[in-house]
């Protein structure tokens, strides 16, 4: 039987490829892509959701708007690190298929309360907003979720946005208190992990040289992406933030963590969306997150590899 899940998400190169591999990997079944405003405006991350679907040959995709900017703040976006598409690096035509009339909140609310309780994981690689939303405007819907497994937060990495912040949390980080508080079993695929998610040019050039169109299409994503990284940490390539989310379900064995007490900085300007990770206990707080701190690189960009090959 397939786990059923839903994307929530703000594509983004990083994303897409997330969205690649789940759509790839029959173990999975996703039930809906929801989109939100973050890397680039609502408007372009519902659209690149549903080219990325095309490419993957899945227009039958259900894919849904949701908010277009955080609970309480202004938006802030990162053309910067994606482009002014939010899928720079290769010139792909403008989806078809249709975006679903529903909104995502919505479809979030509605599918948790329909599908059997604790059968659907919900993968939020963006900000929490629709998450948060859906929590606030249904709360029955809370311990119906079978598992959160989220792309967001940083400890020992700090900020990648902020010298103290993680993009998906500090743009809403209101809704990220609500959703690490609210009491969902919880994974956490910090940039802690996923700045180990590192392409390579070997790695970047195995995906290029795929048969079709996919694994030429996600090589340059990520030449473009990797330029941000490669900057402003000397890496060898671009950090494959979303996809750990995916791979983590796939082959959760690639991956190692502690079960800890993550809290969200709401109200400090100076450290506005940080993640407190008591990695060391030192509090008695309790433990409301799985935080993973490390992968298998090898093994990641192997399934990762294998996955795309069959798209
Ligand atoms: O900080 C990395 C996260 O912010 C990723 O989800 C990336 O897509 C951006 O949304
Ligand atoms: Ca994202």
């Amino acid at each position: 039987m397939a786990r059923k899940i839903i994307i929530d998400t703000d594509p983004g190169q990083d994303d897409a490829v997330a969205i690649l591999l789940a759509l790839a990997s029959p173990e999975l079944e996703l039930l809906g892509i929801t989109c939100v405003a973050g890397n680039v405006p609502l408007e372009l991350t519902a659209k690149n959701a549903r080219i990325v679907c095309e490419l993957a040959g899945r227009p039958e995709t259900r894919v849904f708007a949701g908010c277009d900017r955080p609970l309480r703040r202004k938006l802030v976006t990162a053309e910067h690190v994606h482009g002014k598409t939010g899928l720079d690096g290769i010139a792909l035509p403008d989806p078809t298929m249709p975006l679903q009339d529903q909104h995502a909140v919505d479809f979030l609310i509605e599918t948790l309360r329909a599908e059997p309780s604790g059968t659907v994981t919900l993968c939020p690689i963006a900000p929490l907003t629709n998450i948060a939303t859906a929590f606030e405007r249904a709360p029955d819907i809370i311990p119906r979720i079978q598992e959160i497994v989220l792309m967001g937060g940083a400890y020992f990495e700090v900020g990648n946005i902020t010298p103290t912040a993680e993009f998906n949390i500090y743009v809403d980080p209101e809704a990220a208190k609500i959703v690490f508080g609210a009491g969902v079993p919880l994974t956490v695929m910090p940039l802690d992990v996923t700045h180990k998610a590192l392409t390579t040019r070997a790695r970047v050039e195995a995906f290029r040289y795929l048969p079709g169109r996919v694994g030429p299409a996600v090589a340059s994503w990520t030449d473009f992406f990797e330029r941000f990284d490669k900057e402003k940490y000397g890496s060898d390539g671009a950090p494959l933030h979303d996809p750990c989310t995916i791979a983590y379900l796939l082959k959760p064995e690639l991956f190692k963590g502690r079960d800890i007490n993550v809290e969200i900085e709401t109200v400090s300007d100076l450290t506005l969306g940080m993640s407190v990770a008591d990695w060391w206990r030192v509090t008695d707080r309790p433990a409301n997150a799985r935080f993973i701190g490390d992968v298998d690189a090898d093994g990641f960009f192997a399934l990762l590899l294998d996955r795309i090959a069959r798209l």
